[in-house]
């Protein structure tokens, strides 16, 4: 069902998954790919059926970053005019929760579409860094903020400036990956964790990414105050009623995402 050159899209029950599809370039990052993958997400976000978004790559390579070998001839007007990488906000703008399901190398650019995601699960033989600093450039779709934030500045600053990558064990330890599956379940797992978030109230799924992401763009007063007025909004909605009557009448809640 897939109408897609660089992607495969496959719909599980309520849960969209875009899998990365160049396997002879260990699915970097060209710009065909990035229209794709934004193309796919924003007509799943659109789609109110849908509740949980994966992205994912091969067992090799979730993404071994930007696109090297389209980049290497660009000047920087080319750049600069075209904007390079900013249809990626497309993808940041989604509003379904995303999850990366990164298995392999999770590079440059591999790394920040995971960054991009609202979480990572990560299989035992993710490998996550940003080597643009071996390549004469530095990162381009949000590394040098989004990993920042993710693991704090010191080691952000190392990894971004050695171009070193960290295993699976310590991109947990330091937060960067909610958790650790066997590579061999890494699918699995993250279709029952997307069908789980799927099978709750969308608008209210909506309303907690919303409040969490404001913790990144605000002062911590201001995220409260913003968290607060959207927890009061949930009141207004019937999933509120069903799911707290659900819980005094002892029974599973029936969302109808209203
Ligand atoms: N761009 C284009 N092609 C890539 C690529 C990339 N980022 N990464 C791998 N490939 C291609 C290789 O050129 C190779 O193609 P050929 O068979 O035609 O030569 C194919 O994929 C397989 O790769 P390798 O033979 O290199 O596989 P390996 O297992 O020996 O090594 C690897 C794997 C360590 C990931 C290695 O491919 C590598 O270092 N890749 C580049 C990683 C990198 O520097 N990423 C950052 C890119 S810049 C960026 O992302 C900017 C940004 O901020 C957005």
């Amino acid at each position: 069902m897939s109408t897609y050159e660089n992607i495969l899209l496959e719909r599980h029950g309520r849960v969209g998954v875009i899998t990365l599809n160049r396997p002879e370039a260990l699915n970097a990052l060209n710009d065909a790919l990035m229209h794709d993958v934004v193309a796919a997400a924003t007509s799943l976000d659109r789609d109110t059926r849908i509740g949980a978004i994966i992205i994912t790559g091969s067992e090799r390579a979730f993404a071994a970053g930007a696109d090297i070998k389209e980049m290497a001839p660009q000047t920087y007007m080319d750049m600069y005019a075209a904007d390079w990488f900013a249809g990626w906000a497309d993808l940041a703008a989604v509003r379904t929760p995303v999850i990366a399901a990164v298995a392999g190398h999770a590079l440059g650019g591999g790394c920040e579409l995971a960054m991009l995601c609202d979480f990572i699960l990560a299989a035992d033989t993710a490998k996550f860094g940003q080597p643009e600093i071996k390549l004469g450039v530095i990162p381009g779709i949000g590394g040098s903020q989004r990993l920042t934030r993710a693991i704090g500045k010191a080691k952000a600053m190392e990894m971004i400036l050695t171009g070193r990558t960290m295993g699976a064990e310590e991109a947990e330890r330091c937060g960067l990956v909610a958790r650790i599956v066997p590579a061999a379940d890494l699918l699995a797992d993250a279709l029952a964790t997307a069908t789980a978030i799927a099978s709750r109230s969308l608008p209210i799924a909506l309303l907690a990414k919303e409040a969490v992401n404001a913790a990144f763009e605000t002062t911590l007063a201001e995220g409260i105050r913003f968290e607060r007025r959207l927890f009061h909004s949930t009141f207004a909605t019937e999933d509120q009623k069903e799911g707290m009557a659900a819980f005094v009448e002892k029974r599973t809640p029936a969302f109808t995402n209203r």
